[in-house]
């Protein structure tokens, strides 16, 4: 069956952190609907192994394909650095799968070349090697320097943030010396844009604080133009968000970002 422009844009992540870039797509692209699949039952993902974010993943791309995504954006650094490899041999490869990685990789090789950058993401992303391999295959010159901050996405998911507990968890790990005279910082997980005014004012506003999520919409974007899959319907599209394990602090970060009431469909991966 060939795709349509109609049809909605799927996108996931273990929790509410890939919010930030359907935010992101729902400011860029207004008339495009979207499926958000939250795996709240199995996150954090960031300190599980690769074969389980691999399951996992699997599993989220059968669902958004049955209900009919016309691309998928895997809004998760965790899941991009294990599983976007395996999305691409698994899922029909009449459709798309979008990573969060090479659009961040191509943004730093074009503006920091022989610079300091640092990094800070979850324990799989960092172990994964992946931004500091790709940087260095681009032959920029750049200094990667990577920390692996694994309180951070369970701290966000908790609410916990912009308040004197995530203020000094965020300092302590700032303050480790491989993030010493950094010219910019890649938030390498889609939760940290909640913690990005804190980053920000521990550095005095003196670094670029790099958030991959505007980045990302406009990678789809681009792929949608190219493919002519934009939605034409000049009406507001209805967005969907499946989770597949109710929490409350979910329902009140999509409410927050949508800025209107969402309705949360639970959805088991298992069945
Ligand atoms: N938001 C995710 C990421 O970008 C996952 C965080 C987690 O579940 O550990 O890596």
């Amino acid at each position: 069956m060939a795709i349509l422009p109609s049809q909605p844009i799927g996108v996931f992540d273990s929790g509410i952190g890939g919010l930030t870039v359907a935010h992101a797509i729902r400011q860029l692209l207004p008339f495009e609907s979207m499926i958000y699949f939250g795996d709240t039952a199995h996150l954090p993902y960031g300190d599980k192994s690769e074969a389980a974010i691999q399951a996992y993943s699997v599993k989220i791309a059968d669902i958004l394909v049955r209900k009919g995504c016309k691309v998928i954006v895997i809004a998760c650094n965790s899941a991009s650095s294990a599983a976007y490899e395996l999305l691409t041999e698994y899922v029909r490869k009449d459709i798309h799968i979008i990573n969060v990685i090479d659009p961040m990789v191509e943004l730093v090789l074009q503006q920091f070349g022989n610079k300091r950058v640092g990094l800070i993401g979850t324990k799989r992303t960092v172990q994964s090697d992946v931004y500091s391999r790709k940087i260095h295959e681009g032959k920029k010159g750049i200094q990667l320097h990577s920390l692996a901050t694994p309180l951070l996405a369970p701290m966000i998911e908790e609410g916990f943030f912009n308040n004197q507990i995530s203020h000094e968890i965020i300092a302590q790990y700032l303050s480790d010396e491989s993030l010493n005279n950094i010219d910019a910082l890649i938030l390498a997980c889609t939760h940290y844009p909640l913690i990005k005014n804190e980053i920000k004012s521990l550095y005095d506003n003196k670094i670029t604080i790099l958030d991959s999520s505007e980045v990302i919409a406009k990678a789809l974007k681009e792929h949608l133009e190219d493919e002519r899959l934009l939605n034409k319907l000049n009406t507001p599209p209805a967005h969907h968000f499946l989770v597949s394990d109710y929490t409350e602090s979910f329902e009140a970060s999509a409410r927050m970002f949508f800025q209107q009431p969402v309705q949360l469909e639970r959805h088991s991966l298992w069945n």
